[in-house]
């Protein structure tokens, strides 16, 4: 029983580390979406990175939230405008990261300590897949 209780705490703690990794990952460039979007020419891509935008920072915003509620502290983390890169390198390295993001949803996913949880980051996992195609099609549209 003392056993079952320590691991549970460990996955907790898990569980927390790997919230906090996403949530600095989802939330770091997506402040600067905006205006990333609006040095695109592309329409179609344009309206792409701001939804974008929008489902990620919903995204940060279900990941801080749930911190909260597992006792946690979200902790935020933003960059700076990445002033030195081209806006194709921006999003080559944001496809990393919904690749990254993907993958600590479906971990967090399995650590979950009750299944609407669990439930809850099989959703975000399966939009980060969304994300992914998304991202793709931008950088299909900046090429
Ligand atoms: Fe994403």
């Amino acid at each position: 029983m003392v056993k079952k209780a320590s691991s549970t705490s460990e996955s907790l703690s898990r569980m927390l580390d790997l919230l906090n990794q996403v949530l600095q990952l989802e939330y770091s460039l997506i402040v600067h979406y905006p205006r990333l979007a609006s040095a695109i020419r592309d329409e179609q891509a344009r309206a792409m990175v701001l939804q974008l935008g929008s489902a990620s920072i919903r995204h940060a915003d279900v990941v801080a939230d749930t911190i909260i509620k597992l006792g946690g502290n979200p902790r935020w983390s933003f960059e700076a405008f990445p002033e030195q890169l081209d806006i194709i390198t921006i999003f080559q390295g944001q496809l990393e990261k919904e690749n990254l993001a993907l993958q600590l949803h479906r971990q967090s996913a399995r650590l979950a300590p009750d299944v609407l949880l669990g439930n809850k980051f099989n959703e975000l996992a399966q939009e980060e897949e969304a994300h992914i195609q998304v991202v793709k099609n931008i950088l299909s549209k900046l090429a």
